[in-house]
C-alpha cells in the first residue's frame, strides 16, 4: 500500500514538472551569459544606438583594407598627370602578362579588339564609336595611363574599378603596353625586362614592391575567405 503511494506521487510529480513545460517559451537559463554575449550582438538592436541599430557605417574618410587609395583626379590632367608619372608597381613576369591577358579578353577586348586595334566586335558592329588603336600616336598610351582610364573610365568606356583589383588593374595595363609595342613593331615588355636585367639595382628595387604586393594580395584573399 504505502508502496503504491510512493509511486503515484513521484508520478505525479513527474507528470508535473513536464506538463508545465512549454515550447513556444524559452527555457530556463541558469547562466545567460555563457550564451548571450555581454557585449553588443553584431546587427543586434538596442536602443541605445541611432536606429536601434548596432550595425554602423564606417567612419568617414575609413578605408577598406588592403585598398590603396587612388590620388589621381578624373580629369584630363588627372589623366596627364598619371600618364606622366604613375608607375606599374608589379614585376615584368610572364604570369602577370598571361594574368592580364585573359583578363584582357575578359573585359576589354570586346570593344578594343584582341590585338589593341580598336577594332573589337562591338566597334565592327557600330555599337560603339571612338575606340581608339593602342598605337594611336595622338593618345600616347602608357601603363600609368591604362590603369587611370580603368580606375574612371574615359567618356564611353566605362570604370573597371569594382570588377577588377590593383593587382589585376596593373597586370592588364602590362597587355596592353605589349599590344601597344606589337602594333608599333617594337620589343614586348618581357624582352625589354630582359634587357634591363643587367642593370641589378634597378631590379631589386622593383622586386621589393612587388613582393610588397603580393603579400597584401595574400592576405585580402584569405581574410575573404573567412568571411
Ligand atoms: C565599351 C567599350 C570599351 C571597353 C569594354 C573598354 N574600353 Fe577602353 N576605350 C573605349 C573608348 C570609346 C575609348 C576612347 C575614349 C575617349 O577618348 O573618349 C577608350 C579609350 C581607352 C584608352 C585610351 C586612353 C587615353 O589615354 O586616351 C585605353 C588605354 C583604354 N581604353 C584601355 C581599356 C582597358 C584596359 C579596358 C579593359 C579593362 C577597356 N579599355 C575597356 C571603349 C572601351
Amino acid at each position: 500500500m504505502k508502496k503504491s503511494l510512493n509511486i503515484t506521487i513521484a508520478l505525479v510529480a513527474a507528470f508535473s514538472l513536464v506538463s508545465c513545460f512549454n515550447d513556444n517559451k524559452p527555457n530556463y537559463q541558469f547562466m545567460p551569459n555563457m550564451y548571450e554575449p555581454v557585449g553588443y550582438e553584431t546587427y543586434g538592436e538596442y536602443d541605445i544606438f541611432e536606429n536601434e541599430q548596432e550595425a554602423k557605417l564606417p567612419a568617414e574618410g575609413s578605408i577598406p583594407r588592403g585598398w590603396t587609395p587612388y590620388e589621381y583626379d578624373n580629369t584630363t590632367e588627372g589623366l596627364n598627370l598619371a600618364k606622366a608619372e604613375l608607375k606599374n608597381p608589379l614585376d615584368i613576369t610572364e604570369d602577370n602578362i598571361s594574368e592580364g591577358e585573359a583578363l584582357y579578353t575578359i573585359y576589354c577586348a570586346v570593344c578594343h579588339g584582341d590585338k589593341g586595334d580598336g577594332q573589337g566586335i562591338l566597334a565592327e558592329r557600330e555599337k560603339f564609336l571612338g575606340i581608339p588603336s593602342y598605337a594611336d600616336p595622338g593618345r600616347t598610351i602608357t601603363m600609368g595611363g591604362t590603369y587611370h582610364v580603368q580606375m574612371y573610365g574615359l567618356n564611353a568606356m566605362g570604370s573597371y574599378a569594382s570588377q577588377t583589383n590593383e593587382k589585376e588593374r596593373w597586370q592588364i595595363a602590362m597587355h596592353v603596353m605589349d599590344l601597344k609595342a606589337a602594333l608599333n613593331g617594337e620589343a614586348s615588355l618581357l624582352e625589354t625586362a630582359g634587357a634591363k636585367a643587367a642593370d641589378s639595382t634597378n631590379m631589386e628595387s622593383s622586386t621589393e614592391e612587388g613582393d610588397k604586393m603580393n603579400t597584401e594580395d595574400a592576405a585580402n584573399t584569405s581574410e575573404n575567405e573567412t568571411n
